[in-house]
């Protein structure tokens, strides 16, 4: 209630409230300090539960930072990945992107048990999700940002646009584009977000073709190093291994950086929806370039 005197207060004073930094969503307004008499220890709160799961395990930065994007791409930022099946729900945790890949959701259900106790049905677990990806960013030596607040939670799940919004490793460069216009992004926000890959891990089964037989001739991707396709070759056998385990940067796999550019300027890009961004258009290309020459 605070919040909306806030903003209609703001709106009376003739201050548009893009001096809150805000976003409207479904017609409600988001800004940084929605919970700031709330709950004024909601950020504090996020951000040590998800510094002490990083401590214990790095790759959990990562695997935050995704569920975040896995969230937005499906109805927006709502939560609506994290809903299990249960009557008419059909959980998106079982669609392609997700399925044996998402991960992080203990994290965020431990969160959520500490904000309950803070400040009962008070932070969305949208909020929740959005701020883990940005600590996560932060505490892996990357950028950081400020989050608008006051998403609501979703009490849907989409199992079909889990399916059909999230890029797949193998699209074009032209449907990872689309699907990112889609939701209002741009070849920038493209090329930048796909820098998260400068952390975190995929599995053998998401990139095999491309050590083997990309184009169904039986012969490597023509724009993979071929030393670094052999190092592929022997963890991600050409049947079995699905699950196998490879770091998306292996220069730097736990270090937010922008190492990930530096290894597509080298053909060293692991999924193929990497490699693209610096082979199939020349505006990404440019793009990866700039961010592999300036951290
Ligand atoms: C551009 C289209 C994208 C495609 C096709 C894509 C695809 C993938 C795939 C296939 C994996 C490995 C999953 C597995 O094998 O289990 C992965 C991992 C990951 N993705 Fe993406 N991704 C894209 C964009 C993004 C964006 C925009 C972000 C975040 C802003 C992101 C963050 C991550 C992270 C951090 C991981 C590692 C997760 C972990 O280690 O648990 N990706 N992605």
């Amino acid at each position: 209630m605070v919040h909306y005197i806030i903003v209609i207060t703001l709106l009376a004073l003739g201050l548009a409230p893009h001096c809150l930094s805000s976003k409207t969503v479904g017609g409600g307004y988001l800004y940084p300090q929605f919970y700031d008499h709330s709950c004024p220890k909601a950020q504090e709160i996020v951000r040590n539960v998800v510094a002490k799961a990083v401590a214990k395990e790095p790759r959990m930065a990562a695997s935050l930072l995704r569920l975040h994007f896995h969230d937005c791409f499906v109805k927006g930022c709502d939560a609506s990945i994290l809903l299990d099946s249960s009557g008419s729900i059909i959980s998106e945790k079982r669609s392609n992107p997700n399925r044996n890949s998402a991960r992080g959701f203990e994290v965020i259900d431990e969160i959520k048990a500490v904000m309950e106790k803070e400040c009962p049905h008070t932070v969305s677990c949208a909020d929740i999700v959005a701020l883990a990806a940005r600590d996560s960013t932060v505490l892996t030596g990357g950028p950081s940002w400020e989050v608008p607040l006051g998403r609501r939670d979703a009490r849907g799940a989409s199992l079909s646009g889990s399916n059909n919004n999230i890029p797949a490793p193998n699209n074009t460069f032209q449907t990872i584009l689309t699907k990112f216009k889609l939701q209002g992004l741009d070849i920038v926000d493209l090329v930048a977000l796909s820098g998260s890959h400068t952390i975190g891990n995929s599995r053998c089964t998401s990139f095999r073709q491309r050590p083997y037989n990309q184009s169904g001739n039986g012969q490597p991707d023509n724009t993979l190093d071929q030393s670094y396709a052999s190092q592929l070759r022997r963890n991600c056998p050409r049947s079995g291994g699905d699950q196998n385990l490879f770091f998306l940067d292996f220069v730097s796999p736990i270090k937010f950086d922008n190492s990930y550019f530096k290894n597509l300027l080298a053909n060293k890009g692991l999924l193929n929806s990497d490699q693209v961004l610096f082979t199939k258009n020349g505006e990404s290309r440019e793009l990866v370039k700039t961010y592999a020459y300036n951290q």
